[in-house]
């Protein structure tokens, strides 16, 4: 079950949001989708905030000051063109920050991606690919699992159903040939 302040009851802290999926605009939010989607699916109780370092930056600080003591475990922060919102974040709370870096109208997100994964020394962000909201909530789910067995359970179970698929792809490339399996994916 999920840990919570100490000041809370066990039933209260099951409800409270384990990890927040925070972005810069609503802009942001079909690339954070799969982070939370995953997440939930988990069974994890996420906190999805529109969070703008430069837009709104009190609000950023404020949401960073109370993470720890709100009972959260991971952040995810996704920003496009001048990402600051995760270094920022990272900045202003030791709760680990995962950064994605979001797909940019000018620069293809190469310009998020700098900007979220060249932190200085001292503060980290654990940066995905651009785009990467899967790989962001399902990092999340792996660091909850290193202290919740349930949740490590369900990674693990995901992780054999990738495994299951591909060895069911292998099986029926064997079997047909390149080319009729070519035919059946079209
Ligand atoms: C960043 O500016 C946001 O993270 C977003 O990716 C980008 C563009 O924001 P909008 O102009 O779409 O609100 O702060």
């Amino acid at each position: 079950m999920n840990s919570a302040p100490e000041n809370l009851s066990s039933a209260k802290a099951e409800l409270l949001p384990l990890v927040a999926v925070v972005m810069g605009s609503d802009s942001d939010l079909e690339t954070m989708t799969p982070a939370i989607e995953v997440l939930e699916g988990f069974e994890v109780i996420v906190e999805v905030r529109i969070l703008s370092a430069h837009r709104t930056p009190l609000e950023m600080v404020q949401f960073a000051k109370e993470a720890k003591s709100k009972g959260l475990k991971v952040i995810i922060a996704g920003a496009g063109g001048a990402a600051h919102l995760p270094g920022m974040l990272a900045s202003l709370t030791s709760i680990p920050v995962i950064g994605v870096p979001v797909q940019s109208k000018f620069l293809s997100g190469v310009d998020s991606m700098h900007s979220i994964l060249q932190m200085p020394s001292g503060i980290p962000v654990a940066t995905v690919a651009i785009g990467g909201g899967l790989n962001a909530g399902l990092l999340a789910a792996q660091i909850l699992g290193t202290f919740q067995p349930d949740i490590h359970k369900k990674v693990s179970a995901y992780r054999q159903s990738l495994h299951d698929q591909i060895v069911k792809k292998d099986k029926k490339i064997i079997e047909l040939g390149a080319n009729t399996y070519l035919d059946q994916m079209s």
